[in-house]
């Protein structure tokens, strides 16, 4: 058992698969430097605190229901989130400042997700420290902050969803790459980043889900724009390996004992994250691909990725022949464990910021479709600057190039995501600047 210090932290995550991780590691990366955690989450997909014993986990009360938002419109939701959380959130906060819990260590400070940008404010009223903590990279969080630039260029008012023309302020980035470009009213989308990054530069700083060796040239003009004090400590998951989950769904460990069984890197793990959905034309073309390809594929087709729930006895007869002789489905995975199989030899993903991470701290090259938010970004860098993956343009075309080339590159970038974690790396000093800077908060 490591030594406790007297601080506590209140750590305060978005209520989604995407964000829940990222916090729940950083509680535990900050547990094993001492300090105390309180878990302050929703009712809306909380997590499960019998997955984290060391943890205090309270809730806000809120009383938000999903359902009152449009599930496609993802602005609109975490609007609709911030509207209703704030007030609660307020009040459960000067609950724990004025009364300290049954073992009376006090709150030093508030981390909370950088789309809830209601906390910080709230904090300042309290007189509480914040820091901040975005979900995403450093190159996508830089993205944000250029958007109304590229606002005022004009690259908003052409239906850029599909559009293959590169931003000249922004190079290798095309404008289909843009995060809200696709969505038919995007300023409400801009306000969420704008309130972001308006929330950031008057906090106590940021906390950044990455490491220098793979953003470098993001993170200096991000610090170049905030002008708060940043901590760069990623890849989180791998300073905190544990068996405990943050996952929402029931993990299904079936596929680790398949995996087992399969040749080495040979499998196309394919993953979509928690939130994107997709068409009948989408899946299909999936399926197809994985039928085409040869190989082995585990894919995760979690309830509700596809509308319609038929899907399977409708698929063609060549995919079922493919899934019955080398395929496997599961509702949810252990994706850092499978990502970390050797039997895993490729990573079909939408890009999300942790399956992006995750796949680079394994060496697994990746096949990129990304759909939303800062997905495209991602998917960008990994195939055309970091050089790990392939970007499936135009749709999600069958399509295979240069294995090995990938694999050598992203042999390279998994030794610098694990060497930045060993004691004098990057990311080993950034951890150790947070916890300095925490501990001087009440000095
Ligand atoms: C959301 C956004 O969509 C994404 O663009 C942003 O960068 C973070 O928030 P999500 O779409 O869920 O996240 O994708 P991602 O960031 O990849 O996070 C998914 C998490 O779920 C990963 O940590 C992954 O390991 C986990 N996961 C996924 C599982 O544990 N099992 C699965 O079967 C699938």
């Amino acid at each position: 058992m490591n030594q406790r210090n007297n601080h506590r932290l209140i750590l305060f995550p978005l209520p989604f698969q995407g964000h829940i991780n990222p916090m729940l590691q950083l509680g535990r990366i900050l547990y094993a430097r001492g300090f105390s955690i309180t878990i302050l989450h929703t009712n809306f997909n909380a997590p499960d605190p019998s997955s984290h014993p060391h943890f205090t986990f309270r809730s806000i009360g809120d009383s938000f229901d999903r359902s009152e938002a449009t599930p496609s419109d993802i602005p609109g939701l975490l609007l609709l989130l911030n509207t209703r959380c704030a007030s609660p959130f307020e009040e459960r906060l000067q609950e724990m400042m004025s009364s300290p819990g049954s073992d009376s260590v006090p709150v030093t400070c508030l981390i909370s997700d950088s789309l809830f940008s209601f906390a910080c404010d709230v904090a300042e009223r309290l007189k509480v420290r914040a820091l901040v903590l975005p979900a995403g990279g450093a190159t996508s969080f830089y993205v944000y902050t250029i958007l109304p630039v590229l606002k005022e260029k004009g690259y908003f008012t052409i239906d850029g969803s599909q559009s293959e023309e590169a931003v000249t302020e922004f190079p290798p980035l095309l404008v289909r790459d843009i995060p809200a470009i696709k969505l038919q009213k995007p300023e409400m989308a801009l306000q969420l980043f704008d309130n972001m990054i308006r929330v950031i530069k008057s906090s106590a700083g940021v906390i950044f889900n990455t490491f220098e060796e793979l953003e470098h040239p993001a993170l200096t003009s991000v610090r170049e724009v905030l002008l708060v004090p940043d901590f760069v400590i990623g890849p989180f998951h791998k300073c905190c390996m544990t068996s405990s989950s943050s996952s929402l769904l029931a993990e299904d460990r079936s596929c680790i004992s398949w995996l087992d069984e399969q040749p080495i890197k040979s499998v196309i793990y394919v993953s979509f994250g928690s939130a994107v959905v997709l068409s009948e034309s989408e899946i299909l073309e999936i399926a197809l691909g994985l039928a085409d390809s040869e190989q082995p594929f585990l894919w995760v087709v979690r309830p509700r990725l596809v509308c319609d729930p038929e899907w399977l006895q409708k698929s063609p007869s060549h995919f079922l022949e493919a899934l019955e002789r080398r395929g496997k489905t599961v509702k949810w995975a252990p994706q850092m464990e499978v990502l970390a199989h050797p039997a895993v030899g490729a990573f079909w993903t939408h890009s999300g910021w942790n399956s992006t991470l995750e796949s680079i701290s394994e060496g697994v090259p990746m096949l990129c479709t990304p759909r939303f938010s800062d997905q495209g970004v991602n998917a960008r860098y990994v195939s055309d600057v970091w050089r790990v993956g392939v970007h499936l343009n135009g749709g999600l075309k069958r399509e295979y190039r240069k294995g090995e080339e990938l694999r050598e590159r992203a042999s390279v970038l998994k030794e610098k995501a694990s060497a930045c974690l060993r004691p004098g790396g990057s990311s080993y000093r950034g951890l150790d600047g947070l916890v300095n800077h925490i501990l001087r908060f009440h000095s």
